[in-house]
């Protein structure tokens, strides 16, 4: 059969997305219309509709709206992702944010949790070091599945070889044919479900790392989430950005840059 390729309008994908709503309990509004159109495509190619009408017919079944979820979450992370601002983040951020009597740092859309166990590991090295007292890691996202597979702790052999050698000995512990991060490196971090653009489910912070999400975020949307994050951080607090993602323009008054580079920004008093 020849496949069918047809374009989609907003008004197409407003339908879909509206049911898709209805149906599922989730809220889609923060997302942007590009990305939402985009994967509305992929799922028409996917089950061969011929149609959107077609497609809202599929869309009544929970195995389609489930996919359609998680094509929506694509949880893709790395142990150790952007060494050099892993490496800021230790040189930079730890030292300072360290006076704190427990460190709290927040990875906001965490996917599988390679994010929040890598800052477990290197917050453990830090207080090996005497530069950390105690510390917790939070780690939350929308994607239920990805969320069980980072509370599981489960890595196959190519994802842990992304962890430095030293630190792959002494945080995993062979398991079946993969690896898992052993209860010491575990113990410091939580998992919550949650919407960042529902609102922060945590206060107090004094870091937040939200590296990779963005894209999925419609631009005033974006805006909201980076001036609730500014509340929910201690004064002076650090917010990571992706490497390719920058500050909301409705959030610059509120953040004053430590590295560029890097994108770590801190938080100063609003109006200052
Ligand atoms: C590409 S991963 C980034 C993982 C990690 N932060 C990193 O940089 O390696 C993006 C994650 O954001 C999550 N996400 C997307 N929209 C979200 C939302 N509104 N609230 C919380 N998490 C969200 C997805 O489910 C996905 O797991």
């Amino acid at each position: 059969m020849a496949r069918q390729f047809f374009a989609v309008s907003e008004v197409d994908v407003g339908r879909v997305v509206a049911r898709l709503s209805e149906l599922s309990g989730v809220e889609l509004g923060g997302y942007r219309g590009s990305f939402l159109q985009n994967r509305l495509l992929r799922r028409l190619l996917v089950r061969r509709a011929g149609s959107v009408a077609d497609y809202l017919g599929m869309l009544e079944e929970p195995g389609e709206q489930r996919a359609f979820l998680s094509d929506l979450s694509l949880g893709v992370s790395r142990f150790f992702r952007d060494a050099p601002v892993l490496r800021c983040f230790e040189e930079q951020v730890v030292p300072r944010a360290a006076g704190a009597p427990v460190l709290r740092v927040w990875s906001a859309g965490c996917a599988s949790g390679e994010e929040p166990y890598t800052l477990s590991m290197l917050l453990r090295e830090a207080r090996r070091r005497g530069c950390v007292s105690r510390f917790r890691v939070l780690g939350s996202d929308i994607d239920r599945e990805g969320l069980s597979r980072a509370r599981a702790a489960w890595y196959g052999p190519e994802r842990v070889r992304e962890v430095p050698p030293a630190l792959r000995e002494s945080c995993f512990e062979p398991r079946g044919e993969g690896f898992r991060v052993r209860a010491e490196v575990r113990e410091p971090v939580e998992f919550v479900r949650s919407d960042v653009t529902r609102g922060v489910p945590f206060r107090r912070l004094d870091v937040i790392f939200f590296r990779n999400v963005a894209i999925y975020l419609a631009r005033d949307v974006l805006g909201r989430v980076h001036r609730e994050f500014h509340r929910a951080l201690n004064p002076g607090g650090y917010l990571v950005l992706g490497q390719a993602e920058g500050l909301a323009p409705e959030a610059r008054g509120l953040f004053e840059a430590v590295d560029l580079g890097a994108r770590i920004y801190r938080a100063v008093p609003a109006g200052a």
